[in-house]
């Protein structure tokens, strides 16, 4: 291919993924969305590939092992496991980041190509590439290990750890400054060592001392971590498309990361200094301390007050992902509007263990877009609301979040169901949500509990409709 052709493709895939983004955006276009972004990582890789000239067949090889293993996890993965299988995937960016540097760094001819102010940019690109790459590395099989449960979701502090943080910034700008001065003269090795390993350290250190409720920020900004890693390293292989596709995940994983404090009340600051969401993550615990009396309700008895209801707005949750009753949820949905019932879903922004994660669900029921909203958009219509239907949702209902300003979720927005006049809650028990807190809604006069699996009790709901 030539170099012209090349280049075009290159811009062609640009133009794509900036459709993708564009497209995923929104539900409606979200499938769309993603086809521009496989057939611009298509275009992408065709016109890598055609500048290849020794060893093709090595990489064609390593390409197809790795769709295969990519094909076959995400066929296998569940939709609740998605965050952890995103945080994997990042730290294999974080890994490439690293190795990619390492061999540009080692490439015999590093010191003709490059000399004088040029070769300190060079180098400077490479330790930023690595730099980066390792923290991200680190940081997200770190992530990966609290999302999974298999490490703690506590916060691990640290005495004097902005000190510690602060001493391991200090020592790579000091290495940095010895790779720069000993590169020139053919050394380097030592400094880059170092710094990998204390860029390891950072990352770790960093994703330990945040608390389970604030992953969801720390894979969003890993996200964005990979994003700058693949950018940097385009800078050091002189590869367009690799710095601009880089800067656009970097740039949408920093927003998502903001969008996402935003929806927790947390500053962005404060989640990565760390220390927050002191209470374990990663799943329900058994009940804290109770609060008075629930009042449990039977499915007949959700039919019939459904039936006499005219507004009805159904809040899902991750309990929703885990019993897979988003299909039962639309057929209920169709049959009360067929009834001129209005029903309307709230999603919270945190809602389920991904962004968009009950969006999704939704979707793949073919529950009608229109009747699906965010939670600034239907919060204030509550106490209009005759029927509230919380399907295995739990911290984003819980009104502890504005009146306790100790709770781990305190200042987080929440959807403000008990304002209406009648809220049911389906979980299979007293247990808590990911933040590990009581919520006091479940003990409310307005609240009855609908004890169960959610989805065997919404067939329940169902059959008496
Ligand atoms: P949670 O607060 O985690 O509550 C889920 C509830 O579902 C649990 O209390 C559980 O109670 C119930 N449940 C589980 N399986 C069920 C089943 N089969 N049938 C019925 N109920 C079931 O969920 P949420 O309200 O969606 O809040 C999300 C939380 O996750 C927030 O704290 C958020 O910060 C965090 N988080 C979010 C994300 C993103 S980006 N969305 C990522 C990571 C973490 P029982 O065990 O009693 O049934």
């Amino acid at each position: 291919m030539s170099e012209g052709i090349v280049t075009a493709s290159y811009v062609g895939a640009t133009i794509l993924f900036i459709l993708a983004l564009g497209g995923l955006s929104n539900q409606e276009t979200a499938r769309r969305g993603n086809l521009f972004g496989m057939i611009g990582m298509a275009v992408a890789l065709i016109a890598t590939m055609s500048g290849v000239t020794a060893n093709l067949g090595i990489l064609i090889v390593a390409l197809l092992i790795g769709s295969s293993i990519g094909l076959v996890l995400a066929k296998r993965v569940q939709m609740t496991q998605m965050p952890e299988l995103v945080a994997m995937l990042h730290s294999l960016v974080g890994l490439a980041a690293v190795l990619v540097g390492f061999a540009n760094f080692m490439d015999p001819e590093r010191l003709t190509h490059y000399a004088g102010v040029e070769l300190t940019i060079h180098d400077i690109e490479t330790y930023l590439g690595i730099l980066i790459g390792a923290i991200t590395l680190s940081g997200s099989i770190i992530a990966f290990g609290k999302l999974s449960g298999k490490i703690g979701g506590n916060p691990m502090l640290m005495p004097g750890r902005h000190f510690f943080n602060l001493g391991l910034l200090l020592g790579s700008l000091y290495l940095c400054k010895m790779f720069v001065e000993e590169s020139a003269t053919g050394g380097g090795l030592v400094p880059l060592l170092i710094m990998t390993g204390i860029a390891l350290l950072f990352g770790i250190h960093m994703v330990m001392a945040i608390g389970g409720a604030d992953m969801p920020v720390v894979v969003s900004m890993l996200n964005s971590y990979s994003g700058w890693a693949a950018s940097a390293t385009g800078f050091m292989l002189n590869n367009d498309l690799l710095i601009v596709t880089g800067a656009l995940v970097g740039s949408s994983g920093a927003i998502l990361s903001y969008i996402m404090c935003r929806a927790m009340n947390r500053k962005f600051i404060a989640v990565i200094a760390g220390g927050f969401g002191t209470t374990s993550g990663g799943g329900s615990s058994a009940s804290v301390e109770e609060q008075g009396e629930v009042i449990a309700i039977h499915a007949p008895e959700v039919a019939a007050l459904l039936l006499e209801s005219k507004e009805v707005m159904i809040i899902p949750g991750y309990g929703m992902a885990v019993a897979q009753a988003q299909h039962i949820v639309n057929e209920i949905t169709k049959t009360l509007r067929a009834k001129k019932i209005n029903v309307r879903f709230g999603i919270h922004p945190v809602a389920g263990r991904m962004p968009g994660h009950m969006n999704v669900l939704l979707a793949e029921a073919k529950v009608p877009y229109d009747i699906v909203f965010e939670m600034d958009e239907i919060n204030d219509d509550f106490p209009k609301i005759d029927v509230s239907i919380v399907i295995g949702a739990n911290d984003i209902v819980n009104p502890s979040a504005q009146t306790d300003p100790d709770s781990p979720i305190a200042g987080m927005p929440v959807m403000e169901c008990w304002k209406g006049a009648t809220t049911i809650v389906l979980k299979r028990g007293m247990a808590t949500g990911y933040a590990g807190v009581q919520n006091p809604l479940f003990f409310k006069e307005n609240t009855r509990m609908l004890f169960g699996d959610a989805r065997t009790s919404l067939d329940e709901v169902f059959k008496n409709l």
